[in-house]
């Protein structure tokens, strides 16, 4: 037997126990006859002590421990004359008898404790040592909690748990795929699923009603701090149901989550905000509503006074920062610096302070009179000590977008977004269509499968761009935690969608007939929603990225830096593949 205990278990009622423990040296020091050793595994930190006057041999073979040494000590609990609060095995420790040396180590790259000397890059090349440390490992015990949760909620709910394939077709539409090239089926590709959103709704066809799997998803897309290239997806399907039934569930299985893993209990239904809203008061479909800060639009009252910026402008709008009236040329210098980021692309930003006597000056006082300026400090509700930082555009989407920007970093830079604190809201009624420019043409804003609303099915034909969609995204600390919506099931209704998106029916039929035939036989009603895992994990978890919570994540060029993929292929496996590389230069 390896070990009797672990090293996160024993208390001082155990004291007087012979006991044998197994685990990695995170620390050793000598103090006088004595030395001492820190003994860790998963479960936590035992300390172990030697005394040379017992036993001067196993001593000395201790005073040769190496950091991550793997060892068994049996020993002795005893009651510690210092005791450590910090530990929950704080009041004991282990007077050793015996040590065996089970693996030596080489001097580890970086100090595997939770405060580590260890930049980024190491880490992650070591990836197996950075999990040994308990700040990381905590976060995979919470993943593993959560899906066990949610495993025990969808059941309750009669989910059937079904796995779909990983290898399957590649699709047009949403992100990139990545491939995978067939040896049996020369010169043709796999793609590996960016959602199993198709296969799901053949289950339903198929009749499994109620589908679930917590799943591996791959997109080929940038990658940002909530953007992995693959990444998994709780992903569920419901047949006969409305938008209504899908959201009710899945908001109860949120609750679910929050309070059994953070022990927070939301009581009051979640907001429901419709995307136009969304946009108009946040600039954003997935708004941060921790704080308020609402945008405040000033086209009525600052456009037609000879201020050229404004008065060309398509937007002008403003956010209050309450209490920030204080902020030196300096900081506001930096804040115009960061709208004017290449990534966010504002041309400039104009500001107001209220001053305590609650006059406005501003850095446009010379076009504004004081009276015009009061005009705007009353649309903000803004009071003395208060500082109203304003965007103007000649796009209004994009403006708004920009100020969004800038209303989060406000939030960040005043403290308002505190993560022990969740805002949660649906933002609904989303476009059906979204222009994009780079394909000239109508792209779907969820996926080509998105039900549209029953009355704005005649907009169609008529105008594309104002059919909302029955589609639905949770949305909680400005991170979108999950989206879904009710799909087609009606085959020309889908015919009918692809051709709005530009597909003739030949190449609908040659990309997406399998599911459109599925319709023909009896499709039911039915929609479903994904969650992202990874995002609720550290959410609960406080992480600035979702890579803190994969055991072995890529980096944001998209590697693996570990095991170094990816990489080049052996020319022999290119043969098999009957492949050729001609790699164009950039
Ligand atoms: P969607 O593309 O919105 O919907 O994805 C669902 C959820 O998955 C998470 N997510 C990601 N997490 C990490 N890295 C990524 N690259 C990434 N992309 C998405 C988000 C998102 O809300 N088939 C539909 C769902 C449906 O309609 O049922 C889908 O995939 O949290």
């Amino acid at each position: 037997m390896y070990r009797t205990n672990t090293c996160g278990e024993l208390r001082l009622a155990d004291a007087g126990k012979e006991v044998t423990l197994a685990g990695w040296v995170q620390r050793s020091r000598k103090m006088g006859g004595m030395t001492f050793i820190d003994l860790r595994d998963r479960y936590g930190l035992t300390q172990i002590v030697f005394n040379n006057a017992d036993n001067a041999g196993l001593c000395e073979q201790a005073n040769h421990l190496g950091r991550e040494y793997v060892v068994q000590v049996t020993g002795k609990v005893a009651e510690r004359s210092s005791k450590n609060p910090a530990l929950p095995t704080g009041d004991i420790e282990i007077i050793a008898g015996d040590l065996k040396i089970l693996n030596p180590a080489e001097i580890p790259p970086f100090t595997i404790e939770d405060e580590t000397d260890g930049g980024d890059d190491i880490r992650m090349k070591f990836r197996y040592l950075d999990l040994r440390r308990p700040c990381v490992r905590k976060n995979l015990e919470l993943r593993h909690k959560m899906t066990m949760e949610v495993r025990r909620y969808l059941d309750s709910k009669g989910f059937l748990e079904i796995e779909t394939p990983m290898l399957v077709g590649s699709t047009p539409e949403g992100a990139r795929d990545f491939v995978v090239p067939s040896r049996m089926n020369p010169g043709q590709f796999y793609a590996l699923p960016q959602s199993p959103q198709t296969l799901k709704q053949l289950l339903m066809v198929s009749g499994m009603d109620r589908y679930f799997q917590i799943v591996k998803c791959f997109r080929d897309e940038d990658l940002r701090a909530d953007r992995q290239p693959e990444f998994t997806q709780i992903d569920c399907e419901m047949s006969y149901v409305e938008q209504e039934d899908v959201i009710t569930l899945f908001e109860g299985m949120a609750k679910h989550l929050f309070k059994e893993l953070r022990g927070v209990e939301i009581d009051e239904p979640f907001i429901r905000m419709p995307w136009s809203e969304a946009m108009k008061r946040y600039g954003s479909d997935k708004p941060d509503l921790r704080f308020g800060m609402e945008f405040v639009e000033l086209m009525d009252i600052l456009k037609g006074h000879g201020f050229g910026v404004f008065d060309n402008a398509a937007y002008i709008g403003g956010i209050c920062a309450k209490g920030a009236a204080g902020y030196t040329r300096k900081q506001l210098d930096q804040l115009t610096d960061f709208v004017k980021r290449p990534q966010i692309g504002a041309k400039g930003m104009v500001y107001a302070r209220v001053e305590p006597d609650g006059t406005v000056k501003s850095s446009v006082d010379k076009f504004y009179s004081q009276e015009v300026l009061q005009e705007m400090k009353q649309a903000f509700g803004a009071e003395p000590g208060d500082l109203i930082l304003i965007l103007s555009g000649d796009d209004a989407m994009k403006t708004r977008k920009q100020l969004c920007e800038l209303r989060l970093e406000m939030g960040s830079r005043l403290g308002l977004r505190d993560k022990n604190k969740f805002a949660c809201l649906w933002v609904v009624d989303f476009p059906m269509f979204e222009w994009s420019d780079e394909e000239q043409r109508l792209m779907a804003m969820h996926h080509p499968f998105t039900h549209p609303k029953d009355e704005d099915i005649p907009l169609l034909d008529t105008k594309p761009e104002d059919v909302r969609a029955d589609a639905y995204d949770m949305v909680v600390n400005g991170v979108e935690v999950g989206g879904g919506s009710i799909r087609i099931h009606d085959s020309a209704l889908q015919a009918k969608m692809f051709e709005i998106l530009g597909f003739t029916p030949e190449k609908a039929q040659e990309q997406f007939g399998f599911l459109m035939n599925a319709f023909k036989y009896g499709a039911p009603p039915h929609g479903g929603l994904a969650y992202g895992l990874d995002r609720w994990v550290s959410l609960f978890a406080g992480l600035d990225s979702i890579r803190d919570c994969m055991a072995f994540p890529k980096n944001n060029s998209g590697r693996d830096v570990m095991l170094d993929a990816p990489a080049a292929l052996d020319p022999k496996q290119l043969d098999e593949l009957q492949l050729a590389l001609d790699l164009k230069e950039k």
